[in-house]
């Protein structure tokens, strides 16, 4: 597969607290004062309104003036998701893959196929975003017995900057029901800076980055000699990764601002997530590797497919005892091999928190670069503000 060129992949200069400074037109929106392009039949020009907004007029004209004059000052109107609007939302998803696709090499189809299944059974919850051009931007968000998350949060390229409204609007749900946690990575949304919303509802917040190694940059690590040599991980060993994956973010959990790793069962949970139920692409039995010590997993590197041609790598652990000997090097260059070598990837990607100084040393010294810079977010109930 083609390697997918990097161009629009924004370097490690990203300034996290950037969703907060800026002045768009759409950052009125929330105030429900509103500035559309009228059409009238004698008049063309700029009109205040209150509330949502249907700008009289030819569609037609209407599109054709907006192509003439160049980006319209339109606040959007937000309506929360529901019957009615599954058929228009397809553009936005086309878009939102191609995004997926050139910033982060990410397939965006099974994620597709996922809200389309729950738009159909309405039974995705969050809000809608239109202007006269139509839907120019969705949010998502779920809760389950106490614990929240929002999903995805996009804005076509004429809406940039309406993404601190919809957060705003699915947080305001969400807070309402008293929920124990919320949890939300910025990786995938259309501005992964985004924070001030969160910041304002005293959630915690980690930097995280996303990190990439093209096949020409892989530089075969001088290793630690392992007595025995990594095995892959099948299906059956993904209780003990579970386990080992609970004991090995013990002491990182407030670190990552994520939930995921908080209990035993949130653990189990995420695994079975990325074995069993695809998230991250498709798993890779052979290219993931662990180590096992007295009946236990002692290291492990998971590997799945996002897309053709691109490797992720979604978990890397050593457990407390076993660190400093080697073992995650060897699982991860074991993996990197396989990918490269027997997958043919052209590049992988990874994940981590950015005070995370021990793991970023190790992809760093194995030739991944840092990428996008984005948020992890939590909400907990009780916790400090
Ligand atoms: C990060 C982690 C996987 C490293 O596992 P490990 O088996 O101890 O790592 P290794 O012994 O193979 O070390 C490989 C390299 O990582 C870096 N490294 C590992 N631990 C480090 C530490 N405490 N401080 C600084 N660098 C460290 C070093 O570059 C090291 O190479 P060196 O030993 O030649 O100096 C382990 O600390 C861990 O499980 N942490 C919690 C879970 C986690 O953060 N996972 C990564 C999520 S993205």
């Amino acid at each position: 597969m083609p390697e997918e060129r990097p161009s629009t992949v924004r370097a490690n200069s990203g300034d996290n607290s950037r969703g907060s400074s800026h002045t768009s037109p759409f950052s009125s929106a929330r105030r429900r004062v509103s500035v559309v392009w009228s059409t009238g039949p004698r008049s063309i020009g700029l009109r205040k309104c209150r509330g949502p907004t249907r700008p009289a007029g030819r569609p037609l004209l209407r599109r054709g003036l907006i192509r003439w004059l160049g980006t319209p000052m339109v606040s959007p109107t937000f309506h929360p998701i529901g019957p009615g609007y599954p058929a228009p939302l397809d553009r936005l998803f086309d878009e939102e893959a191609a995004m997926w696709k050139s910033n982060l090499a990410w397939g965006f189809e099974p994620t597709r196929k996922r809200l389309r299944a729950a738009l159909r059974e309405d039974a995705l919850e969050g809000f809608i975003a239109a202007d006269p051009g139509g839907p120019c931007g969705y949010a998502t968000f779920s809760m389950n017995g106490g614990q929240g998350v929002v999903g995805n949060i996009f804005a076509l390229p004429r809406a940039r900057g309406i993404e601190e409204a919809l957060a705003r609007r699915v947080l305001e749900v969400l807070m309402a029901r008293h929920p124990d946690t919320i949890d939300c990575q910025t990786l995938f949304m259309s501005d992964p800076g985004l924070r001030t919303p969160f910041a304002s509802f005293g959630f915690s917040t980690a930097r995280r980055i996303y990190m990439t190694l093209d096949r020409a940059a892989w530089r075969r690590p001088v290793e630690h000699p392992i007595p025995e040599p990594a095995r892959p991980v099948r299906q059956s060993d993904v209780n003990l990764v579970a386990r080992l994956v609970f004991e090995a973010h013990a002491d990182s959990r407030e670190q990552d601002a994520s939930s995921s790793f908080d209990t035993q069962e949130s653990c189990d949970r995420i695994l079975q997530q990325i074995v069993f139920d695809g998230i991250c692409g498709p798993f890779d039995s052979d290219a993931s590797r662990w180590i096992g010590r007295d009946a236990r997993a002692a290291s492990a590197c998971l590997v799945t497919w996002p897309m053709p041609g691109i490797a992720h790598v979604s978990e890397v652990a050593t457990a407390p005892g076993h660190r400093r000997a080697g073992l995650a090097r060897h699982c991860l260059s074991r993996s990197i091999e396989n990918a490269f070598e027997r997958g043919g990837a052209e590049r992988i990607t990874l994940s981590v928190t950015a005070s995370n100084s021990a793991a970023r040393a190790l992809y760093h010294s194995m030739g991944f670069e840092d990428r996008v810079l984005y948020g992890s977010h939590l909400f907990r109930r009780g916790a400090p503000r």
